[in-house]
């Protein structure tokens, strides 16, 4: 594999994040080259996203760039298609229709070296548990790194890809983890995020695993600096695992809960499992335990069937919550899928405008909590340079995104420092001190 040049080009979630990085390692240990640019490249790998129709979108785009890259190139150009587009019949329709060469669905994406050593094109789109047994080593130089918990998913929102492209919930085994991570903290990274579609469902499939809170305990105890987890589901999220939180330290007070809607008759037609009233009772629980709690979620607007005042219900939950910050999105109807199947889509106007009122919403919420910080300490990991000129970004330990100037800042690594300004996206802060010795790296 000498003369081979790999460019990953990665779509969608942390999860797609840490594969491509899995599938990169694996590629390296074969004697691949991985490469910054397509033109480089004799070989590009495009892991996919499949969960809207917009990430569909783009990697259409960019598949018929790459096939006429191969056409340019007289086919001595390998086309490679991974992830869970990949996993869907929708996806294999789109890679036969582009040229793709290998395509690897997520629950395969470890036969990368098996697939380039063959030399006729290679499918693989079963689910294979030897893919939790990877162990890939710590990115290089990096101070934030993710780490697999659990693959896939056993709850059935009705608009979701996630149960077909990533199968049912499969917990890795606890030493795998943890050997994971004591790698990556004697490697120097200071934050681990734990990944899974559902992290907190960790252990139930295997009764001799620790469950979610006692990972959480033991993770930590490994030395990990800051630790956080995504992504949750309120059905899972017990109180088990919210005194977990409180009594680690590491986690700090932050938590990504999805709600998706604040309408009973909604969250009804998706499948959540919970009604509002039950969401805002975690809310508290968490609130009681983490008194500075920062909580961001997952909200689609637009379901099939939702009516204006389904929307106000969600309006409602938000002011009732005060979120810190939201992902938001209209709702895309995915082939395959019950809703898909099952219920009519709204005309896009509707889900547009209600999309923008909510922004609107989120975007008030943020500056007032985000305000509530101005005059606080916080401990900030920077990343590098921001894209505003004279600034550094980075993250404080409840995931803010922080601005610190970039003239204080001597490199990557851990600063404290006091937030000065706020705006709706972002906290404004100034240097105090490096946080932590040998972080800083000039
Ligand atoms: N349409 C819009 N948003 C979706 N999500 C998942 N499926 C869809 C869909 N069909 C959102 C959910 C989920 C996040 C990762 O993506 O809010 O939490
Ligand atoms: Fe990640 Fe879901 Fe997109 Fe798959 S479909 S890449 S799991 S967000």
């Amino acid at each position: 594999m000498n003369d081979l040049r790999v460019k990953i080009i990665t779509y969608g979630c942390q999860m797609n994040e840490y594969d491509s990085h899995l599938v990169a390692s694996e590629l390296a240990a074969r004697g691949a080259h991985l490469v910054e640019t397509v033109e480089e490249a004799n070989f590009v790998l495009v892991n996919t996203c499949a969960v809207r129709g917009k990430p569909v979108e783009k990697v259409k785009s960019l598949l018929g760039q790459l096939r006429k890259e191969k056409q340019r190139r007289g086919g001595r150009f390998v086309i490679g298609m991974m992830g869970c587009l990949a996993s869907l019949e929708e996806g294999q329709a789109i890679a036969r229709d582009f040229g793709v060469d290998v395509l690897l669905g997520a629950g395969a994406i470890h036969k990368i070296g098996e697939a380039l050593e063959k030399l006729e094109p290679f499918w693989d789109v079963g689910f294979y548990p030897e893919l939790d047994e990877v162990v890939p080593p710590p990115p290089a130089g990096a101070l934030s790194a993710y780490v697999t918990l659990i693959r896939g998913c056993d709850h059935h929102c009705t608009y979701c890809v996630v149960p077909r492209t990533r199968g049912p919930e499969v917990s890795r085994h606890p030493d795998l983890v943890l050997r994971e991570v004591e790698q990556l903290v004697a490697a120097g990274v200071v934050e681990i995020t734990l990944l899974g579609q559902n992290v907190n469902s960790y252990g139930k499939d295997d009764p001799s695993y620790p469950d979610f809170a006692d990972l959480i305990r033991q993770v930590a105890a490994l030395g990990v600096r800051r630790l956080r987890f995504v992504t949750s589901h309120p059905m899972n999220f017990s109180d088990r695992i919210i005194e977990a939180i409180a009594e680690t330290p590491a986690v700090g007070q932050y938590v990504h809960l999805p709600v998706q809607s604040g309408s009973d008759r909604v969250l009804k037609r998706m499948a959540r499992e919970y009604r509002r009233d039950y969401y805002l009772e975690r809310v508290a629980r968490l609130r009681e335990a983490l008194p500075d709690l920062v909580l961001t979620t997952d909200i689609i607007v637009g379901f099939p069937g939702e009516t204006e005042e389904d929307f106000q219900q969600t309006l409602d939950l938000y002011d009732e919550v005060g979120f810190d910050a939201a992902y938001m999105f209209a709702y895309s109807a995915r082939p395959g899928t019950p809703s898909y199947e099952r219920f009519e889509d709204l005309p896009r106007e509707v889900k547009i405008e209600r999309l923008e009122r909510l922004i609107e919403k989120q975007k008030q919420w943020s500056l007032e909590r985000n305000r509530a910080w101005i005059g606080r300490e916080v401990e900030v990991l920077v990343r590098g340079p921001a894209k505003e000129e004279h600034w550094a970004l980075g993250h404080d330990q409840s995931n803010h995104p922080v601005l610190l100037p970039a003239a204080e800042v001597a490199g990557p690594g851990l600063y404290r420092a006091r937030i000065e300004e706020a705006s709706p996206h972002m906290l404004f802060g100034k240097v105090l001190e490096p946080a932590l010795a040998g972080s800083v790296s000039p």
